[in-house]
């Protein structure tokens, strides 16, 4: 048999990679994990879900102070925006969590080879010009942004940005236009909408957050309008002109019609993410890739070549950390001869506005594209610590099988739908039934509440409403 240096040598060191390499080294083999970027954790740490919430929790006290949610509670405050310390307080949490990861490495014996991979055959890659060898690959390189034809992103010129760059801006724009009304979109749009900026949303589609059950994408669109974002749905961007520090974006209705130009001192194109695949020198291991250029994996997450796996952004489903995540321990429990597996169907998302927008399981039209449905729905409006918090914006709603009752979709608008989602995530795991939830005893007042009230309601005997 081959000697090998490694047993298992993970490429990317995202939530997908970290995660396999630790439950890899947990499992006691010997593991290396294979990372370009100057720190661990992948997008998701370094330019993702970690610093873009730290922006999101920031800017949501400033808008409270501003807007007047707190003097609603007897708080009287004029805030001023320290930018350079809010920026500061996000570089923090960026260092703090992707140097945990580099103590974890060092905790659990796992080698970082630093530098970018590239197969020489299937069971060994160059990484800053030393060949390194090992039993098992794992695939976990992720995605980056997608470009728009046509446009130049320039994050250090800080006009026509993508992600990255609209996390870094020095100050608050004046205008900002932002191409796409997904999940990247609607988040960092709002940081900057409540440090001041005026946000226009370009949406191709004539509903934002596509993947999102119906009812939800509307009443997002209602709340996001309300809370003073232009926008511009069946929209599509024929043209982004940078003159100085300032930039015209052309649009037009997406099915053709007249063109406008809107002015906008940042563009963020956020179209969506693309997987990380160019550099890997696939074809020296025969590994193609599907139509979207994803790898495909069987439910294993093996990939058509013996001993090279893949998971997270760069095979299919949804871009989601935690998918990832999931994923790096079930590859991981795979190689070592357990059965690791991931329930592609209870898969929670979360959009991180205020309020947070959730959802887990099948959209009302897709269950009903499947069979008989029963739905209930709930108000926030309704929900005593809602309403006592000032928070009256958006609905619980609880989808379930006509014949049998199961649950096959949750979704919620709520303060804190990203946490109440949890609960639901974890019935649907275990097969629940909306009777068994509406007849799971929730604390009292919590937002959680408007989840067993929706249950109630797909019988039809909420109590409070
Ligand atoms: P990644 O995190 O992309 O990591 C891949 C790593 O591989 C990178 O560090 C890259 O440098 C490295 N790499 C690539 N090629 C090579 C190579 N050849 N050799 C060595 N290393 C290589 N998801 C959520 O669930 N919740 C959120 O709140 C959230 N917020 C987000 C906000 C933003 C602005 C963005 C852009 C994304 C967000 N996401 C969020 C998505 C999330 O970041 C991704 O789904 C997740 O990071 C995917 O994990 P991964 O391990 O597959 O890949
Ligand atoms: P997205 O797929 O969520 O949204 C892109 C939007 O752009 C779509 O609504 C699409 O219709 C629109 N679009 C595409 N082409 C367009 C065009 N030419 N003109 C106008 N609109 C156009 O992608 P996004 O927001 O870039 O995010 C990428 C990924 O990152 C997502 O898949 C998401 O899962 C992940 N992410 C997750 C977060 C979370 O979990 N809270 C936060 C941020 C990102």
């Amino acid at each position: 048999m081959a000697d090998y240096d490694y047993d298992v040598l993970v490429i990317g060191a995202g939530p997908g990679g970290y995660v396999a390499a630790i439950r890899a080294a947990q499992l006691g083999l010997k593991t290396a994990c294979a990372e370009g970027r100057e720190t661990l954790g992948g997008t998701c740490l370094n330019v993702g879900c970690i610093p873009s919430k730290a922006l999101l929790h920031a800017s949501e006290y400033f808008d409270a102070a501003k807007g007047g949610a707190m003097a609603a509670m007897g708080i009287k405050v004029t805030p001023e925006l320290d930018l350079d310390t809010m920026q500061g307080q996000r570089k923090d949490a960026v260092k703090g969590l992707t140097g945990g990861i580099e103590f974890l490495f060092k905790k659990n014996k796992i080698d970082w080879l630093k530098g970018y991979a590239q197969f020489k055959d299937a069971h060994s890659v160059e990484v800053a010009g030393k060949t390194v060898t090992a039993k098992n690959i794992v695939i976990a390189t992720g995605s980056s942004v997608t470009p728009l034809p046509g446009v130049e992103i320039d994050n250090a010129g800080g006009v026509v940005v993508d992600s990255t760059g609209a996390l870094e801006l020095a100050s608050v724009p004046k205008k900002m236009v932002v191409i796409g009304g997904g999940v990247i979109g609607l988040e960092l749009g709002s940081v900057w909408r409540r440090l001041g900026a005026e946000v226009t949303v370009v949406e191709f589609l004539d509903q934002l957050l596509p993947g999102m059950d119906l009812d939800v994408r509307k009443e997002a669109a209602k709340i996001f309008k309300k809370q003073g974002m232009t926008l511009k749905l069946s929209t599509k961007v024929t043209g982004v002109a940078v003159e100085g520090k300032a930039a015209k974006v052309t649009v037009e209705p997406a099915a053709g019609g007249a063109a406008e130009v809107i002015d906008a001192d940042v563009v963020l194109v956020a179209i969506g993410r693309k997987p990380n695949t160019d550099s890997l020198g696939l074809a020296n291991i025969g590994l193609e890739l599907n139509q979207r250029g994803q790898i495909e994996t069987d439910h294993d997450f093996g990939t058509k070549v013996s001993g090279v796996w893949a998971i997270g952004d760069v095979i299919p489903g949804p871009m989601l950390a935690h998918k990832a995540e999931d994923e790096g321990i079930a590859v991981a429990e795979n190689i070592a001869g357990l059965t690791g597996i991931v329930n592609h169907d209870v898969i929670p998302g979360v959009v991180y506005t205020q309020p947070e927008i959730a959802g887990v399981g099948l959209t009302e039209e897709a269950a009903k594209a499947r069979g008989g449905v029963k739905v209930g729905k709930f108000p926030m409006l309704a929900n005593s610590r809602a309403k006592t918090n000032h928070e009256p914006d958006g609905f619980v709603k609880v989808i379930a099988d006509a014949e049998t009752d199961r649950v096959l979709g949750v979704w919620c608008i709520a303060s804190v739908a990203g946490t109440m989602i949890a609960q639901a995530a974890q019935a649907m795991e275990f097969g629940a039934t909306s009777e068994d939830i509406a007849y799971t005893c929730h604390a009292h007042p919590t937002h959680s509440e408007a989840i067993k009230e929706a249950a109630m309601a797909v019988t039809g005997k909420p109590i409070h409403i």
